[in-house]
């Protein structure tokens, strides 16, 4: 059950940040954020886990990030349909029930309604217990956190010059299928990316270029859209899913194969897919210049069509 526990202050947004409003008008954010802990609103101070977590001790917990476009989120049904699955894959008993009022709750107590783009993360880890490796015996309840805050898009000028990512080695767990909390191995990565000055990097496993640290890998190759087929070795990702499913509705040949990384050096375009990304195009892999080094045409389609059908039009203004 979700209980108001403190008198209603209504916050706006994240602590600190500048969100854009629509039509340009800019908003200074101060006020500290709401976040939702095990059945409370709180004030994010106020929010306090034991230390005896297992999701602190073991990273033995799951997570869910949702979209949400002018405070209504985007896919949310796919997004809990993920959760459940990622849920039984860790045997933690947790049903989601609640997490559209929880979403639904995060986004007004953040003042988001009126953010053109935001998201809600929630994580759900299997409680408090004394270490033990495994499951502790008798009910436990688990730990279940929310969060919500503004993202900003790039500007469309920005988008347009595209972006760059570097290739890392896999070294995660065979369930990358499993949103699990413990992200250590795509931390280690995306520091890689950001060493190297450039926005994601590329899990190649066996060869393959599979998937970024947050987002999905796409390439364009002898013009058909081209991913990494859902299996345990990638997230799979529900943009990746919506993207697919509309790039066939918009007559684009599609394929769900292993991309090797000479083929992916080799494509015409490239780009990511997220909940955070959207559809991010990448001109430069590993320093090498992707096609023409320029943003492709069915990458710019794709992302056109995905602003329309998420109402996010209109050109984000810049951070
Ligand atoms: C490893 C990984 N791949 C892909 C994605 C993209 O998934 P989605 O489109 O559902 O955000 C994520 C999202 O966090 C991720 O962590």
């Amino acid at each position: 059950m979700i209980v108001d526990r403190f008198v209603r202050r209504r916050a706006s947004g994240v602590d600190g940040v500048q969100v854009n409003l629509d039509g340009g008008r800019k908003r200074e954010v101060k006020n500290e954020s709401i976040v939702y802990l095990n059945g409370e609103f709180v004030p994010k101070s106020e929010a306090m886990i034991p230390v005896e977590d297992r999701g602190f001790l073991f990273g033995d917990g799951v997570y869910e990030a949702t979209p949400a476009y002018h405070g209504e989120p985007f896919l949310l049904d796919r997004h809990l349909a993920r959760l459940s699955r990622s849920l039984e894959g860790l045997r933690i008993g947790y049903d989601v029930a609640a997490m559209p009022e929880i979403h639904r709750r995060l986004l007004a107590e953040n003042g988001l309604d009126d953010v053109p783009f935001s998201f809600v993360y929630v994580q759900v880890s299997r409680g408090v217990a004394p270490r033990g490796h495994a499951f502790p015996s008798g009910a436990v309840p688990p730990t279940v956190y929310g969060f919500a805050n503004p993202i900003v898009r790039p500007p469309r000028s920005r988008w347009e010059e595209g972006f760059a990512a570097v290739t890392y080695p896999d070294r995660r767990w065979g369930r990358a299928d499993i949103k699990v909390i413990s992200l250590v191995a795509n931390v280690l990565a995306q520091q890689t990316a950001v060493d190297a000055g450039v926005e994601d990097a590329i899990f190649v496993r066996d060869g393959m270029a599979l998937e970024g640290t947050n987002n999905n890998l796409f390439a364009v190759l002898d013009g058909t859209v081209t991913t990494s087929p859902a299996s345990n070795y990638i997230l799979h990702g529900i943009t990746r899913g919506f993207v697919l499913e509309r790039a066939r509705a918009l007559g684009f040949p599609v394929e769900e194969r292993a991309i090797p990384v000479e083929e992916l050096r080799a494509a015409e375009e490239v780009f990511f897919t997220g909940t955070s990304t959207e559809i991010r195009p990448t001109v430069r892999v590993d320093g090498h210049p992707v096609g023409n080094g320029r943003v492709g045409p069915v990458t710019r389609r794709l992302f056109d069509d995905y602003v329309k059908m998420t109402g996010s039009g209109g050109d984000a203004p810049a951070a």
